[in-house]
């Protein structure tokens, strides 16, 4: 972990199973970039409780993400792995970040007009207004360079690097100024159901979603029945919403160009691309299941790698806390 290397940071939430967008649009990326960087892969289970969550359920799920950080090729022994709750300082950072926000800014979020639209009727949690400044902390306390992340969240970056100029301009040069750094092919993975929409675990259409641990005969099923066209054309288009996600997949597990996939698929019509497609992403996600499933074996591991990795980031994290404490002109405890 050389101290020159650029720092990034980037982390998941434990709030529901993972899908395939979660694989390509964040994870797979992030094992790319382990040996350029000084990286911290988070599993942010403090952002999770902004909607309800099922404690037991949070509770597998957090493991099962660790789980699946390290399954994917996440390197412990090379990254900072570690659970966000773990280390106090991103809560501290959050209410000094919190007093320097605006209800405006926060309000105008679209993740937050998303998700607040399902509450309206039983009440909008405080949590879901102030979720992107929890955000901009994560990444302020340990001065990231890079934020990897798929293309919805960059609003979230734009808010944190101007939460974080912000600070700066008033108590003087404190956090460095992120950037995003969202994957090309990957960015964007659409509902299989509803192609113009993302594909998200919170769906109420399992249909509309590949989940990581998805056996194999339930991804040749949901690829078979993913919404298509009647052009019967495997073309690379906008008019083709449900084909160009498929070539998207495909071309995210197997390396193709989407221009390789039209010539590879010309004249064909979508039976055989779909099924080659479901098998692309067997071969890609089987034995990446198979890895989860021998690591949930030994909690004891899991947690031991977590510990290590809160105590690293803690010690980053605390020094730039520290910082931020003494320019609003909080007296520091003593050491
Ligand atoms: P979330 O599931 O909202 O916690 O997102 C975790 C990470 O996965 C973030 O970097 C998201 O941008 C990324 N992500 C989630 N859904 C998709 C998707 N459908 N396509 C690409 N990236 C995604
Ligand atoms: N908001 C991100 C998402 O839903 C998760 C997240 C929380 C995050 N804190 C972060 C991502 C810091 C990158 C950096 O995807």
């Amino acid at each position: 972990m050389g101290e020159n290397k650029k720092v990034i940071f980037s982390g998941i939430q434990p709030s529901g199973e993972l899908t395939i967008g979660n694989y390509f649009g964040a994870i797979k990326n992030w094992v790319k970039l382990q040996d350029e960087y000084d990286c911290y892969y988070c599993i942010v289970d403090l952002h999770a409780i902004t909607v309800k969550q099922e404690p037991k359920d949070l509770r597998r799920r957090t493991l099962q993400l660790i789980a699946t950080y390290i399954a994917s090729g996440i390197d412990p022994e090379k990254n900072t792995i570690f659970i966000q709750s773990h280390v106090p300082a991103h809560v501290q950072a959050q209410w000094i970040l919190n007093c320097t926000s605006y209800v405006g800014e926060l309000s105008r979020m679209t993740q937050f007009k998303d998700k607040s639209k399902k509450y309206e009727d039983t009440g909008i949690g405080a949590g879901l207004l102030n979720y992107p400044v929890l955000m901009a902390a994560d990444i302020l306390i340990y001065q990231a360079d890079l934020v990897p992340v798929g293309k919805d969240q960059t609003q979230h970056i734009e808010l944190t690097r101007d939460l974080a100029q912000r600070f700066n301009s008033t108590y003087s040069e404190t956090f460095k100024i992120p950037e995003g750094y969202i994957p090309t092919g990957g960015a964007k993975i659409m509902s299989l159901q509803e192609p113009i929409k993302k594909m998200s675990k919170s769906s109420d259409n399992p249909n509309s979603f590949i989940l990581i641990m998805d056996p194999p005969e339930v991804i040749k099923r949901k690829v078979a029945r993913a919404v298509t066209d009647n052009i019967g054309v495997v073309k690379y288009t906008d008019d083709q919403p449900g084909v160009k996600n498929l070539m998207n997949i495909m071309s995210c597990c197997t390396g193709m160009s989407t221009a390789d996939i039209e010539k590879k698929y010309e004249g064909q019509g979508y039976a055989k691309f779909k099924e080659d497609v479901a098998e692309a992403l067997i071969q890609e996600l089987e034995p990446i299941q198979n890895k989860v499933n021998e690591l949930l074996k030994d909690k004891s591991y899991l947690q031991d790698i977590c510990k290590k990795g809160a105590q690293k980031a803690s010690y980053v994290a605390n020094k730039t806390v520290s910082k931020m404490m003494r320019k609003v002109g909080f007296i520091l405890p003593e050491k």
